[in-house]
């Protein structure tokens, strides 16, 4: 069920908008915001809102790969899974992330702070290798200052 606040917001996301079909990727992300994540009910209550088809907002939110159809972490680590990367230490770095939190790309850590996703390049390729916690990018990481910049979520 939307709550008043997510209504609220969606409102300001449809008025942005030339239809309110065209704002369903923003009005999934508004939910999200409020929510962490967007259940099958959550689509369907979207989908109405927005006056869509369910099935069609459901593709929309499997497509996208920023809408978590499950429930997540407090944060979200993005770990870019591309060749720089690659090049420039993302095995060492996943390694030490799946060694010291515990977890794997699409996985949550056992006390729902941490989920870990990939994603195809953060566009930071020159400071490689990257991850994004939340908002706030992080470049040139290795497992030290991976370890320091977690601290400051715990
Ligand atoms: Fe990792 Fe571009 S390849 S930031």
């Amino acid at each position: 069920m939307l709550t008043d606040d997510m209504k609220r917001d969606l409102i300001t996301e449809i008025a942005n908008s030339e239809t309110r079909q065209s704002a369903c990727i923003e009005a999934l992300q508004t939910v999200q915001k409020h929510s962490g994540w967007i259940s099958d009910e959550t689509i369907r209550d979207i989908a109405a809102f927005l006056d869509m088809n369910p099935a069609e907002l459901e593709s929309v939110a499997t497509f996208y790969n920023h809408i978590y159809r499950k429930p997540v972490g407090k944060h979200i680590i993005l770990i870019c899974d591309s060749i720089t990367c690659w090049i420039l230490g993302y095995e060492r770095l996943l390694g030490h992330i799946k060694s010291s939190l515990g977890i794997g790309p699409g996985e949550t850590t056992a006390d729902g702070l941490f989920t870990m996703v990939s994603i195809q390049c953060l566009g930071a390729c020159d400071e490689a290798p990257a991850i994004m916690i939340d908002e706030t990018l992080y470049t040139k990481i290795d497992p030290e200052r991976f370890d320091e910049i977690v601290k400051s979520y715990t």
